[in-house]
């Protein structure tokens, strides 16, 4: 695990080596996003953002499944300790789209909003407080969280 900090940027990596190290990865990021924050979640198909929000909505309570919102593009879990909307942008055809489902209602201050795909929305969506990449790493996994603003940076700086 290494976390670099300086005043331009601010990031955080680690090496995950199965699937329950993702959740549990996710778990740890979601204590400390408690104040709401808009996350983008890059990486190919497979690379694990959904069994990361997974983890992430596991901090906030939730012990069900998470399945893929790819077509009705978010899920929303209003939990006891807040609201976390879950995207997955992948099957969404034009970002317009976007402005017809009413996005700017989700992105309120005090809510997680993890979007997957934000790449398909460019234009339509708020900027990311973190950008979190998962890539493929042997037969585990490699995840960073990069901080984008001030925000974000509080968060990690919550996570070490
Ligand atoms: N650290 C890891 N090491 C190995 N496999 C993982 C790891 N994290 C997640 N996986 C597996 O990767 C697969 C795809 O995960 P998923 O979260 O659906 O990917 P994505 O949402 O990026 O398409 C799942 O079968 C999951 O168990
Ligand atoms: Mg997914």
């Amino acid at each position: 695990m290494s976390v670099k900090a300086n005043s331009a940027a601010m990031s955080f990596s680690v090496v995950l080596a199965d699937e329950a190290a993702t959740v549990s990865a996710g778990r740890k990021f979601g204590e400390a996003l408690k104040q709401g924050a808009v996350v983008y979640l890059e990486g190919v198909l497979g690379a694990g953002k959904t069994t990361f929000c997974r983890g992430v909505l596991q901090a906030f309570g939730h012990s069900g499944a998470v399945k893929s919102p790819t077509y009705t593009l978010v899920e929303p879990y209003v939990l006891d300790i807040g609201t976390v909307y879950h995207f997955d942008l992948y099957r969404l055809g034009d970002p317009e789209e976007l402005e017809y489902m009413g996005i700017r209602d989700y992105f309120q201050e005090s809510a997680v909003c993890l979007v997957e795909w934000p790449v398909r929305g460019e234009g339509y969506l708020p900027c990311a407080d973190i950008v979190a990449t998962l890539s493929p790493l042997g037969d585990g996994r490699r995840l960073e969280l990069q901080a984008i603003n001030e925000r974000g940076a509080a968060i990690l700086i919550l996570m070490s």
